[in-house]
């Protein structure tokens, strides 16, 4: 079985979708890794790293893409019209694994299947334990979540933990995490770490439990509305929900030096958590970092790519890829779990993938398969 890893061509992509680390498992499951020059610049890996893990360079994508079984990529590839048709260059019968974002690409996921590629989209696994190793999204959000604090701080004028030097008293930083998920409960323990004092809050009256053992405030609306669906997600709350949050909100702003907000409601846009209003109340100086920006923003005012000032002398940080910026650990871990997926359906013996079509990990993944497409929300009925 051969394995290509091509280098991706995203605007603000630096990771890849391999390490040395799992190049060298891969081979010694008897698989062939075909490498393309330069995958790894951009995270820190050198060809010849890939080369003494087992690896073969391919000179071009084409050529590492030609024959290959498997095609690893940190996002879905690149269609003609952006330029290069990174599809065609895959063979018919190709497995295409990534977080190929399905459901905002649904006409590229038809051509998957046109073209004969089983495609599996790892942000669609179910989260269950068992699928915990594989999940893209939870390696990637601790890492947002992490970066989001130290990007954070690299704005913030002022010093996070508290000191008491001969020349006076620096007063600890207030840090609000809002959402806290994989990225909150991260970015909690981070600002902790660097001496903040931290308060959060979630929709979801499970987290409070979760922020306290970290050492932060929970700071939540009394409210009899669970925001938490069966499968423990977060869900849209009420109109009257969303106005005593927002008036909570309001008044703990004000006082606040960081604000990382890290909400999602899957399948949504972004809920809106910090208006123009409590922006208007901040203090100068003060730093929010939206890490919910590609999604449509938890607030108002944040612009992806963008580091924006508003009147009132309000930092609003809403960087692109946020685990791009930690490109090497970023990698290491996308790759460890495309290693995990993949690993129990190598069958040790010829070193060849014979993907489990009765395993619901599979079938979560899946979007296509013999020609066409079968993720149940993307076919016709889904939603
Ligand atoms: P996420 O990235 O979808 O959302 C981030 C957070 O925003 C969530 O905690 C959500 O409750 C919160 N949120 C949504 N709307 C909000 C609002 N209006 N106000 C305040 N907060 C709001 O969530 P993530 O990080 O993907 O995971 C959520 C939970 O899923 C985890 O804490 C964990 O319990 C579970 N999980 C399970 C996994 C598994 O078993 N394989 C893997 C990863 C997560």
């Amino acid at each position: 079985m051969k394995i290509a890893i091509p280098r991706e061509r995203r605007e603000n992509e630096k990771r890849v979708a391999a390490s040395p680390d799992t190049v060298k498992k891969f081979v010694a499951l008897g698989a062939e890794v075909i490498v393309e020059a330069g995958a790894g610049e951009t995270s820190s890996f050198k060809d010849s790293d890939f080369e003494e893990a087992g690896a073969t360079i391919a000179a071009d994508e084409a050529a590492a893409l030609k024959d290959a079984d498997v095609v690893l990529k940190i996002q879905h590839p690149l269609t003609k019209e952006e330029g290069t048709d990174e599809l065609a260059l895959m063979k018919k019968g190709a497995v295409l694994v990534g977080h190929l974002s399905a459901m905002q690409n649904r006409e590229q996921v038809a051509e998957y299947a046109k073209a004969g590629i089983t495609a599996l989209a790892l942000e669609l696994l179910p989260r269950i334990s068992r699928a915990q190793s594989m999940d893209v999204l939870s390696s990637q959000s601790n890492l947002s979540g992490y970066k989001a604090v130290l990007d954070a701080a690299a704005e913030y004028g002022r010093a996070m933990p508290m000191m008491m030097t001969a020349a006076g008293t620096i007063a600890p930083a207030k840090c609000f995490v809002m959402g806290v998920g994989v990225a909150g409960l991260q970015a909690i323990a981070t600002a902790r770490r660097l001496g903040a004092i931290v308060t959060a809050t979630d929709v979801r009256a499970a987290t409070k439990e979760q922020v306290e053992s970290l050492g932060a405030k929970f700071i939540m609306v009394e409210s009899e509305e669970t925001g938490e669906t069966e499968g423990g997600y977060a869900k849209e709350m009420s109109d009257d929900y969303k106005k005593r949050q927002a008036e909570l909100v309001f008044e703990h702003i004000k006082k606040q030096d960081m604000v990382i907000t890290t909400a999602l409601i899957p399948g949504r846009t972004a809920p809106i958590l910090i208006t123009d209003e409590m922006l208007a109340v901040m203090k100068k100086g003060s730093v929010v970092v939206d890490l919910a920006v590609e999604a449509g923003g938890n607030v108002t005012q944040s612009k992806p790519g963008e580091i924006v000032v508003t009147d009132n002398g309000v930092k609003i940080i809403g960087h692109r890829n946020v685990p791009s910026r930690l490109a090497s650990d970023a990698s290491s871990l996308f790759a460890k779990n495309l290693f995990n997926f993949l690993n129990p359906m190598i069958d040790k013996e010829t070193g060849n993938l014979n993907l489990n079509w009765e395993d619901e990990v599979v079938l979560g993944a899946a979007l296509t398969r013999d020609g066409s497409v079968i993720h149940p929300q993307l076919t016709e009925g889904g939603n």
